[in-house]
């Protein structure tokens, strides 16, 4: 039973970054820089614009610099980004992003397959990422990604959780997220897993980042609400993909996060009409259907022929 619901939270859009990482078609850095700068004209204030990894990696993103130098910077948006070591940062800084995101897996099959490292090389490498990011003044999010669920390792223990946190907080890094990466999670294992960490954290400030692979996205983040986090990530109109389940969808999409919570309420800032316009561009970039519900079904206000 819903409790209390917050009056806001923050949504984050992340489809330039974790959509587009995982779909096959290449998108022009022009198309890039038009949905970036369609999605900062919406009332988002927060977008996980583009990743600084290896070009290899990811060949979707190797255009970051370009896509970043090209996009009309939004005043009082924060363009993010996510890098997985120090060369990472530096090209982020050199960008002029806002933000660095810092991403360790909870289990070590995924994070060595990620990043190539164990879990406890990438607590002692951040360090230095945590310093470059320092030394340019830009904030620093610590990610935990496979959290809910591994797909190698399966269940995935609070502790393996602590550890990772515990790593970011010894360097004073007090954002942390929290990624179910292949959509493993559900709203009972959420609202748990929330409740213990901030527990043990009480200090941290939480986001949550579900993947709809399963159809438990929207469920969770209720369960996030009733846990009592204010922060929320998604892609527009549900771009991406799952690189483990071929065919399979990706974030929640924004628009219909956004629905959602005004449609109870919870006041987002951002103008649906907008995100939905935002949604259609981005369906022109792939080559197939998104699945965001309220791009194919409009908004419940909408009105339609009477019979
Ligand atoms: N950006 C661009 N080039 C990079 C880089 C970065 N962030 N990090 C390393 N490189 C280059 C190095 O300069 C080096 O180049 P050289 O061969 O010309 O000297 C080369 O890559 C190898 O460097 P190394 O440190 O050995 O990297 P690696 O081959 O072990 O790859 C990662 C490790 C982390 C860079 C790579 O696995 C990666 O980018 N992973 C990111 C995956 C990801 O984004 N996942 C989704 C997010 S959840
Ligand atoms: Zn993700």
């Amino acid at each position: 039973m819903i409790q209390e619901l917050p009056a806001e939270v923050m949504v984050r859009e992340v489809g330039p970054r974790d959509g587009l990482q995982a779909e096959d078609r290449w998108v022009d850095t022009a198309d890039k820089i038009k949905l970036i700068d369609l999605l900062s004209k919406s009332g988002l204030k927060r977008i996980e614009a583009t990743s600084f990894v290896h070009p290899k990696a990811i060949p979707q993103l190797r255009d970051a610099a370009e896509t970043m130098g090209g996009i009309e910077r939004a005043p009082g948006v924060r363009y993010e980004a996510i890098v997985p070591n120090v060369k990472g940062a530096e090209r982020a800084v050199e960008a002029g992003m806002d933000g660095i995101g810092i991403f360790i897996s909870a289990t070590e099959t995924h994070n060595r397959s990620n990043v190539r490292m164990s879990v406890a090389e990438s607590l002692k490498h951040i360090r230095g990422i945590v310093e470059t990011a320092a030394a340019a003044e830009i904030a620093v999010k610590g990610s935990v990604v496979v959290a809910f669920g591994c797909p190698y390792e399966g269940d995935v223990s609070s502790e393996r959780i602590f550890r990772v946190i515990r790593g970011y907080r010894e360097l004073g890094i007090r954002d942390i997220l929290l990624g179910d990466t292949t959509g493993m999670g559900n709203p009972a294992q959420v609202h748990r897993t929330v409740r213990a960490i901030l527990e043990e954290f009480p200090e941290v400030a939480l986001t949550l980042h579900f993947h709809d692979t399963r159809g438990t996205g929207l469920a969770n983040v209720l369960a996030g609400l009733e846990a009592g986090v204010l922060s929320y990530d998604a892609s527009i109109g549900g771009l991406g993909g799952c690189p483990y389940a071929p065919g399979a969808t990706g974030n929640i999409a924004t628009e219909d996060l956004v629905y959602m919570l005004e449609e109870m309420g919870v006041r987002t800032g951002v103008d649906l009409d907008a995100l939905l316009d935002c949604a259609r561009f981005a369906a022109t970039l792939v080559d197939h259907d998104l699945p965001g519900h309220v791009l194919k079904a409009g908004k419940r206000t909408r009105p339609a022929p009477r019979p």
